[in-house]
Formats: C-alpha cells, sequence, structure tokens
C-alpha cells in the first residue's frame, strides 16, 4: 500500500511527462513569432549562486548600478511602519505618494504616473501608445529592457548608432518616419554614462513632429543634476515628452520596485488607464514617500558616487586605461576585443567581484563598473590591476 506522499509524487511525475511529451508543435502555435524571437533581458547572476559556484565567502556586486550605501534607514523604518497594512490592497491611485511627487516637482497629481520601477511606466507606456504599424526609434548602445519591452509588442524598432558613444540626436530625428510613434532618450545613458547637452536636446526637440511621443529616461538624473548643461527634462514643459525617473538608484530601492513617470496629464491619464491596479504595493510607495523627504540619504550617495568615481577614474588613468566620462553611478571601459573583456570579467568573477560585460548591450568591447563603497572600489582597483597583469 504506497502512502499519501508517494502517491502524490507519482501523480506529480505522470503529468510531468504528460506535459512534456505532448506534441510540441500544438503549444508552439500559441506563441507569435515576434515572442519566439525574443532576447530576454538577462541579468547578472544572484550573489548567493555566485557565492556558491565559485566557493567565495565575500562577494562585491559592481555590475547593476545599484546604491552601495543600502537602502535609507527612513525607508526601512516607513516599510516597517505599512506592513501592518498588508493584508489590505494599497489604495488604487497611488494618491500619497503622487502627492508628494507632484510636490517636489510643482505639477499635479494628474502629471504623475507611479509603477513597480520606471521599467513597469516604460511597459504601461508602450501598452498606451504602440500597435500595429507603429514604429520605434532610439540608439544602439542604451537600455536594454527598453529593447525587450518595444520587441514584445512586435512592433518595428530602429536603431541609430551611437556617435563616439552618445546619442547621435541629429541621426535619431532623421530616422524618424510618418510611422515613429516613439522616441526614447535615455540621459544620461546606461551603459555610456554619456551625457546630451541643453544645446542638442533643444536642437532635436524642434525637429520633432508632433505624433511622436518622446520617453525621456532619467533613471540616473540625480547623478547628473549638477553638470552645467544637463538638460532636466522638468525644465522643459513639452506636451509629447515623458519624463521617467526611479527610485532605484540614487535613493537606494531597487528590490523595493519603485518608479515613477512625469508628464502632461492628458497622456499620463492612459498611462495609469493600462497599468496594473494595484502597483506598485503599499510597502513600496511608503518607502518611497520616506526616500524623497530623505535629502541626507541623498546627499551621502551623490557624495559616495562622487567620490568613489574620482577614485575609479584616476586608477584608470594611472593604469594606462580608457574610459568613457560618466554622469551615472557606473563608468564604462572600452578594450580592443571582447576577448579581453571576457577574460576581465571571469578572472574579477573569480576574485569575488562582479561587473558587467556589456556584448548584450551591443558594446561587446566594453565593460562597465558601478561606483561602490570605498573598501569595495579600493579592491575592484586591486583585483583589476591583477588581473590586467
Ligand atoms: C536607463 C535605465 N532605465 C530604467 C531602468 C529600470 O529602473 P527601475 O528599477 O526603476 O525599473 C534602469 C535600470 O537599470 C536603467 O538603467
Amino acid at each position: 500500500m504506497s502512502t499519501f506522499i508517494e502517491r502524490l509524487a507519482r501523480m506529480a511525475e505522470s503529468r510531468k511527462t504528460a506535459v512534456e511529451s505532448d506534441n510540441p508543435s500544438v503549444p508552439r502555435r500559441l506563441v507569435p513569432a515576434h515572442i519566439e524571437r525574443l532576447k530576454a533581458y538577462q541579468p547578472g547572476r544572484p550573489a548567493d549562486q555566485l557565492k556558491q559556484e565559485l566557493g567565495i565567502e565575500h562577494f562585491i556586486n559592481l555590475a547593476s548600478n545599484e546604491n552601495a550605501l543600502g537602502p535609507p534607514a527612513s525607508a526601512e523604518a516607513a516599510i516597517q511602519a505599512a506592513m501592518k497594512e498588508m493584508n489590505r490592497y494599497p489604495e488604487m491611485g497611488g494618491i500619497k505618494l503622487r502627492e508628494a511627487l507632484a510636490q517636489t516637482y510643482k505639477v499635479k497629481v494628474g502629471n504623475v504616473a507611479i509603477g513597480s520601477g520606471s521599467e513597469s511606466i516604460m511597459a504601461n507606456i508602450i501598452r498606451a501608445f504602440l500597435h500595429g504599424d507603429d514604429e520605434v526609434v532610439t540608439s544602439e548602445g542604451t537600455f536594454i529592457g527598453f529593447y525587450v519591452l518595444v520587441n514584445s509588442q512586435g512592433v518595428k524598432l530602429k536603431l541609430v548608432p551611437l556617435k563616439n558613444y552618445q546619442f547621435d540626436l541629429e541621426g535619431i530625428a532623421d530616422a524618424i518616419s510618418e510611422k515613429t510613434k516613439i522616441v526614447y532618450l535615455c540621459n544620461p545613458n546606461n551603459p555610456t554614462g554619456t551625457v546630451f547637452s541643453r544645446a542638442d536636446f533643444e536642437v532635436f526637440i524642434r525637429r520633432i513632429p508632433e505624433h511622436v511621443l518622446v520617453i525621456l529616461d532619467e533613471a540616473y538624473f540625480e547623478f547628473a543634476m549638477g553638470v552645467a548643461d544637463f538638460p532636466d527634462s522638468m525644465t522643459y514643459r513639452y506636451d509629447n515628452v515623458l519624463t521617467l525617473r526611479t527610485f532605484s538608484k540614487a535613493y537606494g530601492l531597487a528590490g523595493n520596485r519603485l518608479g515613477y513617470g512625469l508628464g502632461h496629464d492628458y497622456l499620463i491619464g492612459f498611462v495609469n488607464k493600462v497599468k496594473l491596479p494595484f502597483e506598485p504595493n503599499n510597502l513600496a510607495q511608503a518607502a518611497g514617500i520616506a526616500a524623497l523627504n530623505d535629502t541626507d540619504f541623498l546627499r551621502r550617495a551623490l557624495a559616495n558616487n562622487d567620490a568613489g568615481m574620482k577614485m575609479l577614474t584616476e586608477e584608470f588613468e594611472r593604469l594606462g586605461l580608457c574610459y568613457v566620462k560618466s554622469h551615472g553611478n557606473f563608468v564604462m571601459l572600452p578594450f580592443p576585443s571582447q576577448q579581453t573583456v571576457t577574460a576581465l570579467h571571469e578572472g574579477l568573477l573569480r576574485q569575488g567581484i562582479a561587473v558587467r560585460p556589456l556584448h548584450a548591450f551591443g558594446l561587446p568591447n566594453c565593460l562597465r563598473i558601478t561606483v561602490g563603497l570605498p573598501d569595495e572600489n579600493e579592491a575592484f582597483i586591486r583585483a583589476f590591476s591583477k588581473v590586467l597583469s
């Protein structure tokens, strides 16, 4: 007589065989060609997995442009308090956080969208405005998450090459056609760290027809806001520009998944209409309100970044390495070949340090390093010097 557990195991096994042995042509027909072709976003391997694989205790992650300071204590406390309401759905309009953001940016609540990361708002913009024959124009060598979202919609994505690792705004404006619905700009750009200037943006925006929506992804805004001619999109209010910002970078809340979009209330209304009703969750919203008011944390995050960027770039110069001047919390180095990049990446991993090789971004000769804490940056430079030699 078999036990209940044994019977369950047999049932699970037989179900598995049934699913796996089905004629694959049946489920395959369910998948649209553009989804079958889709290259999914490949994140870095999780720290715990790497520690286990490499048999190391301590691991330094400089691969994902996160905030090395950790989360703001104010956000942790706000999450703790909000946990008491975890049995409740979040208030659907996210009004408290949207009001706080509206106050910060001196706009109306109707001008603000919130989501589970700025990438979720990007997805909602794409869902709300793209269909059929629409086309999207952006640059090569920019945020891969955007490519994945557009490709998953099955619309045409036109990519304009980078010019000297910078967005070629003129080339992008030239690539716009009658069918173009969305242009995506990332400033500062991930992974190059480059910014385009106010003057370049002003020339560009004059060339953009009214039927085109410009997404200005400013995920790294806080790190660049001090740059004299940085075109802070919130100082321009064009009706066809949507700004995206996030709590994942300077505010240290990447795992919390919280971002926001700002723009004309007519367009924001549609972005909110297609969003999942209860995102972001109530802990994320509470953390966002606390972080937004935590100017001390932001100041410390920016100071750590400035000092770390200075130290890393001075060391690169001492080592005779080329790097691209960055205005984000990361810096990109071009090398002569992809083989060099792979060897450096793997050599660093063996010493317990993860950085980001950029082949998936279309920059196979480049490596991206996120600014860490002072001792992490020092450990990276020690390991890097060793691997280089
Ligand atoms: C340029 C850019 N945009 C958007 C995102 C997504 O950020 P979020 O965590 O807000 O979804 C990232 C994350 O790395 C990014 O680099």
